[in-house]
């Protein structure tokens, strides 16, 4: 079937068939990257036989699918070799952590090394004979203890230390600390190092500096905060929520002596704050790349389609495009996130359409020759005499519920239709759009919401379709910026340098082929806006063939 066919992705990672979750023990080994993710080798579906998929890339961009890791084929993991992430020693040796889930369902950790350290591409894994090395504690529910971190060390007692994620009987999400000489015997830490009411089971928690001198990498952020006693570091603490699938983050301190992470603001702490992305996210996980000295995010992007759509396409799931992560210094208060820079590699036709200037209530459709996979960057200002005239507050705006693309006020909303009939945009033509929403307040100030606008991305019923966003911080002077990423049946956004993303999963029936198109839109009833730059950039296929042939 051609239309299914169509939603495979042109450079998002995805295996070549069957189900894939989370990414798991993302890590650099001499010159590859390294990417494992839940799999299940039998069906488009989730399963109990879930195994780590393997694929390895020189550039985070084209992928070498490679043989299934590790399955579950041992009494401690035989329901499933399920998340967990790698680290790497001082010496240069990899030892990887997951959760097996046991012959009895209970959840415990598990420790795996590389069979054979020499191979670059990691093929065979080794499980540790006497595996498993960590049991859930007194007090913890033996399905509540999952998805170890990378572990770093600890110069003040000579351990390393990693963390895992639980809930407690009262529903509230919390975090344990292990402590290790040699992976092999642990310790827990005494106390919990979080725990937030009201937010269930904490899944693929996720630790990390940001924005310190030496803030890239965990090990050297404690090392330097020991020694000089407090670096500028913020660390990250990132929880995946069990009860409503996303990814929730707070920047705080950590303190390795009293065994504590303390958020910034207690009102936006994890699992109640910001999120990672105000999509289809979830389950995500960072790892520190040595050789360009970042911090890259990997997060699972789901179907929003039926399960039955799923079987019959015969795969489901997509990762999102990795994601460099650093503190936003000009606000101080959220991570900004940015495709890795390789993703540009894959540019081919761009196309610079200059400085539109677009009526409220009017479209205006962009000339391209193909626009299924693209990397579109945007800018856009409201007629500052616009603002001006706009006095009435308009508050209470919310993206989710306030009536999308189509929803008319003053100041928006306004932005691109992607995957949108290039033959006609009228009525319940199909198309996704991706947008801003300027309110202004009872104080005067203006509040900017970024939405995506999926309502009427596909004529298709049997997909969840919403409208899904949040505020973003917009500086003094600065214009709403935007860059979008669309993939057949990807779309994914990068509001204000990385500020606020959002993605989603659209299965048009009709905006396929050549008949996808892009336009511009603006729904205000009292703004004229300008796209002060706007640049498409059609974009390769990851998969090349020659490229492939080459490795
Ligand atoms: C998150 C998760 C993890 C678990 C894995 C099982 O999506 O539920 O907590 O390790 O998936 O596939």
């Amino acid at each position: 079937n051609a239309m299914l066919q169509w939603q495979r992705t042109g450079f998002h990672f995805q295996p070549e068939k069957n189900w894939m979750n989370d990414p798991n023990g993302p890590v650099y080994y001499k010159g590859w990257y390294h990417l494992f993710y839940q799999y299940n080798p039998d069906s488009a579906i989730w399963g109990n036989k879930i195994a780590w998929g393997h694929a390895a890339s020189r550039d985070l961009v084209r992928w070498r699918h490679l043989p299934v890791a590790m399955s579950p084929d041992q009494w401690y993991d035989i329901n499933g070799v399920w998340s967990g992430s790698a680290t790497v020693l001082p010496d240069g040796r990899i030892v990887m952590l997951y959760t097996g889930s046991t012959n009895a369902s209970v959840q415990v950790q598990c420790l795996a090394f590389p069979t054979d350290p020499s191979d670059p591409l990691l093929i065979n894994w080794t499980k540790y004979e006497n595996n498993p090395v960590m049991y859930p504690p007194p007090g913890v529910g033996e399905k509540d203890f999952r998805d170890p971190t990378t572990a770093w060390f600890d110069g003040s007692d000579d351990t390393w230390r990693l963390i895992i994620g639980s809930k407690d009987d009262r529903h509230a999400g919390m975090v344990m600390t292990y402590k290790t000489k040699d992976f092999m015997e642990y310790e827990l830490v005494h106390g919990l190092l979080h725990q937030v009411p009201g937010t269930g089971m904490w899944e693929c928690i996720d630790l990390y500096p940001v924005g310190g001198v030496r803030g890239i990498d965990m090990t050297d952020a404690v090392a330097a905060s020991s020694t000089n006693g407090g670096d500028d570091v913020l660390h990250v603490m990132k929880e995946s929520s069990d009860d409503d699938r996303h990814d929730y983050y707070a920047l705080g301190r950590y303190d390795g002596a009293k065994n504590t992470w303390t958020p910034l603001d207690s009102d936006a702490d994890v699992g109640v704050g910001l999120r990672y992305d105000w999509g289809k996210f979830y389950a995500s996980k960072t790892f520190y790349d040595p050789a360009k000295k970042r911090r890259v995010l990997w997060g699972w992007v789901g179907e929003t389609d039926s399960e039955r759509a799923d079987v019959a396409k015969g795969w489901a799931s997509l990762q999102s495009i990795p994601r460099t992560v650093v503190l936003d210094t000009k606000t101080g208060s959220n991570l900004l996130q940015w495709p890795v820079q390789e993703v540009e590699t894959l540019r081919t036709n761009s196309t610079d359409l200059g400085r539109v200037t677009i009526d409220h209530g009017s479209v205006f459709p962009l000339s391209l020759h193909r626009a299924t996979q693209l990397d579109i960057e945007a800018s856009f200002r409201i007629d500052p005499l616009d603002i001006a005239a706009t006095k009435e507050a308009d508050i209470g705006y919310n993206c989710s519920t306030s009536g999308g693309a189509a929803g008319r006020g003053a100041l928006g909303p306004f932005g691109l239709l992607v995957l949108a009939d290039a033959r006609h945009h009228g009525g319940d033509a199909e198309r996704t759009a991706v947008y801003f929403y300027v309110a202004r307040g009872l104080d005067g100030g203006l509040r900017t919401h970024f939405c995506h606008d999926e309502t009427r991305s596909s004529r298709a019923n049997d997909i969840v379709k919403r409208v899904v966003g949040n505020t973003v911080p917009v500086l003094n002077g600065e214009d709403l910026s935007v860059r979008v990423l669309v993939d057949h049946s990807i779309v994914e956004s990068f509001a204000m340098e990385g500020r606020s993303t959002v993605t989603s999963r659209v299965y048009p029936t009709e905006a396929i082929y050549a008949n996808a198109g892009v336009y511009l839109f603006n729904n205000a009833t009292g703004a004229q806006v300008t796209a002060t730059s706007l640049v498409v950039h059609e974009m390769d296929s990851s998969y090349n063939q020659a490229y492939m042939a080459s490795m």
